[in-house]
């Protein structure tokens, strides 16, 4: 049966993602490219944490102290076990927002976050975030509130709405939720299949829901659209929204986003220079894009720096290649369609950083000197290649010292669950003070090794064993494997090329 508590879908789980763009880490770049000061974030919190991942994540490789909250028991459950498995300085609350945000033992924090909460709630858990965030964010604070956006989702309201009238009026009311909103998902498609004319009027809606379709995950489409509140808004009207909590946007933590010439023509470029208002340049453009999704960064009573001081603290930030390819990206993929990117600067930049020995910009800037890269060209390079998860910046060194055991703790439960679990695709590591993807087998490859097998050989036979044990299927590229010689070879052969590929980097990260 479907059950909604405070208007929010608490009868089916959501999905156990990790989000990096919420590591505060990753801000600071962001912070000093607009030349604002960025804060010592000591307090965390994270407002509707889902399974608990990120904020577990963040807590277990950083020395924040975090908070969060979310009032799905089984989400609370887990992410309170996460908690306790890394010995982490984390309080993970299974309170509603109105619960936790008038909690009087509450320190003040200096980032508040959420992700993928202030569209699917009431106006007035809306206002009490807000609230919250003008009483409990720190002067000179971050805040990260993503949310589905307007106009990129104009075209789905109505049908959205079509789609909850079905389930309160039609749908059998003893089904689960995600039987519940599958038959309302086929109902629309049905009323597209009849060529009405607000199909041929809005003609991306059909590839939209077929999309939903394939995606077959009732967690994710569940608490993505079948919640009772369901509220895209304009860049404009969240900003209005925020008011009272007197915070200043200081842009995407996707930080390709920021970037107006990789997405925008000539002459939209022209037209938004006539803006003057910078909430209304942002709806504006968010119309030019036809966005759907912003994840904006916001800060209260920022401290501006002087330009010396700002090419400083960038100077002095560390930074560590993440991917093991060793040919740097040769465009990035936008609405422009493939912008090129110029290799006399990546191919330097990205070879300044090939062995991920830990460097600072300015170390970089100092290995780049005669290819002429400009430290505002090398910057813009490395927010690029962040948000195209190729670099990233690192922690110093008295946290990653004081998070290394925490982080170790976090990544055995993690090894763990991930035999039996096949949602878990991440490690944290100290050094960027948040985790990394690193893929089913990969999770497989080095809970092997933590387990004592040596040789790719030994690893890919107690995987065998393991899952064996487990009951269940081993894939390999989506092969399933079963438990000959052959299937042994092509195991130990993946097991050799992932470590192969992955050793150096997993060790600079302390992850193995
Ligand atoms: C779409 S999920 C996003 C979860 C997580 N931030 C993520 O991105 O994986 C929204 C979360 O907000 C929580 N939530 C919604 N309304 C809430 C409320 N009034 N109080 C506390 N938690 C709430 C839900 O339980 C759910 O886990």
């Amino acid at each position: 049966m479907a059950h909604w508590t405070d208007s929010y879908v608490t009868s089916i789980e959501y999905t156990k993602h990790y989000y990096h763009h919420l590591n505060p880490l990753r801000l600071k770049l962001l912070c000093l490219q607009q030349g604002f000061q960025y804060p010592r974030i000591q307090t965390a919190c994270e407002l509707g944490y889902g399974q608990g991942l990120s904020v577990n994540a963040h807590a277990a490789a950083s020395d924040i102290k975090w908070y969060g909250t979310d009032f799905l028991p089984a989400h609370a459950k887990l992410a309170e076990e996460m908690a306790n498995a890394s010995g982490a300085d984390i309080e993970v609350s299974g309170q509603s927002f109105l619960e936790f945000c008038s909690r009087k033992d509450l320190p003040d924090f200096d980032y508040i976050c959420l992700h993928g909460v202030w569209t699917w709630i009431s106006s007035e858990n809306r206002e009490i975030i807000v609230d919250f965030l003008r009483r409990k964010l720190k002067t000179g604070g971050l805040a990260h509130i993503s949310y589905n956006t307007l106009p990129g989702w104009s075209n789905m309201i109505a049908l959205r709405d079509q789609m909850m009238e079905y389930i309160d009026k039609v749908a059998n009311p003893s089904d689960d939720l995600a039987d519940q909103s599958k038959t309302a998902l086929q109902y629309v498609n049905d009323l597209l299949a009849a060529s009405p004319a607000f199909a041929n009027a809005n003609p991306r809606v059909q590839k939209r829901l077929g999309e939903m379709q394939k995606l077959d995950n009732p967690h994710y489409l569940t608490h993505e659209f079948f919640n009772r509140n369901w509220a895209p808004m304009t860049f404009s009207s969240v900003h209005d929204l925020l008011k009272p909590a007197e915070l200043t946007y200081v842009g995407s933590s996707d930080y390709l986003d920021n970037i107006d010439i990789a997405h925008l023509n000539k002459a939209q470029l022209e037209l938004l220079k006539g803006v003057a208002d910078p909430a209304m340049r942002e709806t504006n453009r968010d119309f030019l894009l036809n966005n759907s999704f912003r994840r904006d960064v916001w800060i209260k009573g920022p401290t501006q720096l002087s330009a010396e001081e700002r090419s400083r603290i960038i100077r002095e930030q560390r930074i560590i290649k993440v991917k093991t390819s060793s040919q740097p990206p040769q465009h990035i993929s936008t609405q422009l369609g493939k912008v090129p990117l110029k290799q006399t600067i990546y191919k330097p930049v990205l070879d300044a950083l090939a062995t991920f020995e830990i460097k600072t910009i300015g170390e970089v800037e100092n290995d780049c000197k005669h290819h002429k890269i400009s430290l505002a060209q090398l910057v813009q390079a490395i927010l690029v290649l962040n948000s195209t998860e190729w670099v990233v910046p690192v922690d110093d060194d008295s946290s990653i010292k004081n998070s290394i055991s925490k982080s170790e703790n976090f990544n055995a439960y993690l090894l763990n669950e991930a035999v039996s679990n096949q949602e878990y695709e991440i490690l944290s590591s100290p050094v960027i003070g948040g985790a990394i993807q690193i893929g089913r087998m990969g999770l497989f490859y080095i809970h092997a090794l933590k387990q004592g097998n040596k040789t790719p050989r030994q690893c890919a036979k107690f995987i065998f064993n393991t899952i064996e044990e487990q009951g269940q299927t081993l894939k390999l590229k989506d092969q399933p494997l079963d438990k000959s010689a052959d299937a042994l070879k092509a195991l130990t052969l993946d097991a050799k090329r992932f470590f192969n590929q992955q050793q150096v980097l997993l060790a600079a990260l302390k992850i193995i």
